[in-house]
């Protein structure tokens, strides 16, 4: 392999800049030469690629959205198109392709690599973190940490002015948002499309709460919860069992901007350059993920030696990236 192609694709997600720069750098450092696809699959199909040079990706890393753009293509879910895309990669002599998106684009990649003649790696990037076994997804730390600003200030109102509050935050069907959102806000409840909500029960969780001193309640909702109604479904749904006094705030795009965190811009690195080496070393069809998220009991007694071998790989990828 002498040339790869990258491109963004879906909804955009915070450090899907800083995963396109650990590619363009790791591959360069390998002597490879990189393809950047513009407007995700939908540039690939209209040959809109351009050659992308390390030093094109600097100053990148801290930037939200996506330098080369992205789209939702429905003409890549059509393989008269994909032909079209593959063409364009084979006139090149690119017989690899990394795809940086989330559950529809990663379907879009493994079709386009079931087909055949080009090498497909996809990057988790999506701030919902809706792909089962791949673990946190590039963007969805920031959307968190976006969401829990808002939940933060909503907060310090709804505690003073003893409001219940209701608030909307993104993520499709995938509840992982409301989830982070919540335990990290502190919120009473989080309502989710993946479980039912006991309506009553939750009124009266409320009330009592209420009814001992609790000042102020935030309820965070799912867009995907309430039959996919979200915070407007619930507000219909507690009116007909309670009377709060209820506001919404619905987070929308706001989660999907802004500078990436720490937590992302690194997951991005790693997976970026751990895309390229995996292309080297014949992975195909694969999500390059780093899914582990287990709490464990660590006797006391293995406390010991020291933390070069965990950081080993950090180390390493520092100089794989200049
Ligand atoms: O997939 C990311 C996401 O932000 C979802 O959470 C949301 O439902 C959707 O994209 C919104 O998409 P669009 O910006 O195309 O309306």
């Amino acid at each position: 392999m002498n040339q790869l192609a990258v491109l963004t694709s879906g909804g955009d997600a915070p450090g899907m800049n800083a995963s396109l720069r650990a590619i363009v750098r790791s591959a360069n450092n390998k002597k490879i030469n990189v393809y950047g696809v513009f407007n995700g699959f939908e540039g690939l199909i209209d040959d809109h690629l351009s050659e992308l040079k390390p030093r094109q990706v600097g100053n990148i890393i801290q930037r939200g959205g996506s330098i080369l753009h992205t789209s939702r293509s429905k003409r890549f879910l059509n393989k008269k198109f994909r032909d079209q895309a593959r063409e364009n990669l084979l006139k090149r002599n690119i017989n690899s392709l990394i795809v940086i998106g989330g559950e529809g684009s990663l379907k879009g990649a493994k079709y386009l690599g079931q087909e055949g003649e080009i090498n497909v790696l996809g990057l988790p990037a999506t701030i919902d973190r809706d792909l089962p076994f791949v673990g946190p997804t590039i963007g969805f730390d920031t959307a968190i940490n976006t969401a829990l600003q808002a939940i933060d200030r909503i907060r310090d109102t709804a505690s003073t002015s003893n409001t219940v509050h209701i608030i909307e935050v993104m993520g499709r069907a995938c509840g992982w948002i409301s989830l982070f959102a919540g335990i990290g806000g502190g919120a009473e409840a989080v309502i989710l499309p993946e479980f039912p909500t006991d309506i009553e029960k939750l009124a009266q969780q409320i009330k009592e709460q209420r009814s001992s001193g609790k000042q102020g309640c935030i309820l965070i909702v799912s867009e995907g919860a309430c039959n996919s109604s979200g915070g407007e479904g619930l507000i219909k749904d507690l009116n007909k069992v309670s009377n709060f006094d209820l506001r919404i705030t619905k987070l929308g795009h706001i989660q999907r901007g802004g500078n990436p965190s720490a937590v992302d811009r690194v997951l991005a690195s790693r997976l970026g350059a751990n895309a390229v080496e995996g292309l080297l070393a014949g992975h195909n069809q694969c999500v390059v993920a780093q899914p582990k998220d287990k709490i464990e009991m660590i006797p006391f007694t293995k406390l010991s030696g020291n933390l070069n071998s965990e950081m080993r790989d950090y180390h390493e990828l520092i100089f794989k990236l200049v």
